[in-house]
């Protein structure tokens, strides 16, 4: 019975690149006018090309499927195509094209595998059909891009739409050289996410998947990294949201550990040994940096699902601390040895608040170096 179960909450959301979530966040804008454009073009019968472009993963695919496959039904009458062109060549793009109308008409496919036989067949149905088109190539790159020219030319002689889905840096290479001839007569820009935006679109794919839901805590952690190191893109979230679903799946708990474990591959600060280098430097001969880092770290490891610790609780650690060992202090010692650790990419400040603080390197091997060299510097003295 429990199998039943998991099986219909099977998380298609989450192992799906073509999933089109029920609602796009903060995407109106870009929605509205790339809508308008294309509605405007389709009612008074002109075709009409664009790109739609961002950096990789910030959400252009699901940008233009959800256009295709959620807004165009309620605006206009149009078929509506999608082909991905990543990795394939120009025989096999067209070759999905042919298909995709064929099947859009209910017309049988008759099979060919000469690119000309292709582009005239697809070319015939495309301007017979009993609508006109709206067409998404997505993943445009320099090898592909002859198809997109040659669909936007056609677009225009039969009054359908192109839309042509590339990341910025294709992008750049294809608008911006003399030589391409690269057409279009509109284009969408999509621009990363904000912090508490990127936030919002982690937790509505949770709530779509997750069997229990994740804490705010380790979804604001998760964040935090992805925005720190991975200029914020839902794409990474995703990526980690897809390491953690199979443990929450099984029960377990997920904590702090877990969330660096599914994002390990995206922060560069390379290995645990570099980390203690590091250590060493600044606090050999800093007795207070030390400390700090050994409270800060103490507290991490005692509450393993608090992602955070807040400047506030850390003061008051370390206060009680300095008096447990009978060591003189200041509250502005406290901070100027905060300030180290965060220069020194050891201790991060959340993007949500600067009050919450947190650290990559697992709290137990910041806490192990952090204590030992407390321990040398006091025999030292
Ligand atoms: N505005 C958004 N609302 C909901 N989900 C989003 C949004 N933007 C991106 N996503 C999700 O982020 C992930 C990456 O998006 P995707 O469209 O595949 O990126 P790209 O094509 O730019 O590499 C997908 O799982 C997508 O559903
Ligand atoms: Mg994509």
């Amino acid at each position: 019975m429990m199998s039943m179960q998991l099986s219909q909450r099977s998380p298609r959301g989450l192992f799906d690149p073509y999933y089109v979530p029920d609602l796009l966040l903060y995407r109106d804008r870009e929605l509205e006018s790339i809508t308008g454009v294309c509605k405007d073009s389709y009612e008074s019968e002109y075709g009409v090309n664009c790109l739609v472009h961002g950096i990789g993963g910030v959400g252009m695919t699901v940008f233009s499927r959800y256009f295709l496959t959620r807004i165009i039904p309620g605006s206009f009458d149009a078929h509506t195509v999608y082909v991905d062109a990543k990795g394939k060549d120009v025989l096999e793009i067209v070759g999905e094209l042919n298909d995709a109308i064929h099947r859009k008409e209910n017309k049988p496919i008759t099979v060919a595998f000469d690119l000309d036989v292709l582009w005239m067949q697809f070319k015939r149905m495309a301007s017979d059909a009993a609508k006109r088109t709206v067409f998404v190539i997505d993943n445009i790159d320099e090898r592909n891009e002859d198809v997109y020219s040659k669909l936007a030319r056609l677009s225009k002689e039969i009054k359908a739409s192109t839309i042509g889905v590339l990341n910025s840096h294709d992008y750049r290479m294809l608008t911006k050289l003399p030589a391409t001839q690269m057409a279009y007569d509109f284009e969408v820009h999509l621009d990363t996410y904000s912090q508490s935006q990127l936030y919002d679109i982690i937790r509505m794919r949770v709530e779509d998947t997750f069997p229990l839901g994740l804490t705010e805590d380790i979804l604001r952690y998760m964040t935090d990294i992805v925005c720190e190191f991975d200029a914020s893109k839902p794409k990474t979230s995703i990526e980690a949201l897809k390491v953690l679903w199979p443990l929450a799946q099984r029960g377990q708990e997920i904590d702090s550990d877990a969330v660096r474990a599914a994002t390990a591959k995206i922060v560069t600060l390379g290995q645990d040994q570099d980390y203690m280098d590091t250590v060493d430097t600044i606090s050999m001969n800093d007795y207070m940096t030390a400390l700090v880092l050994e409270v800060l770290a103490e507290h991490l490891m005692r509450y393993r699902t608090e992602t955070y610790i807040d400047r506030q609780t850390l003061n008051e650690n370390v206060q009680i601390k300095c008096e447990e060992l009978g060591v003189k202090y200041t509250h502005s010692d406290i901070e100027k040895s905060l300030q180290t650790l965060i220069f020194e990419s050891i201790v991060f400040e959340s993007g949500y608040s600067h009050n919450l603080l947190y650290v990559l390197v697992p709290p137990d091997v910041l806490y192990d170096s952090a204590l030992s060299i407390r321990r040398e510097l006091t025999r030292g003295k």
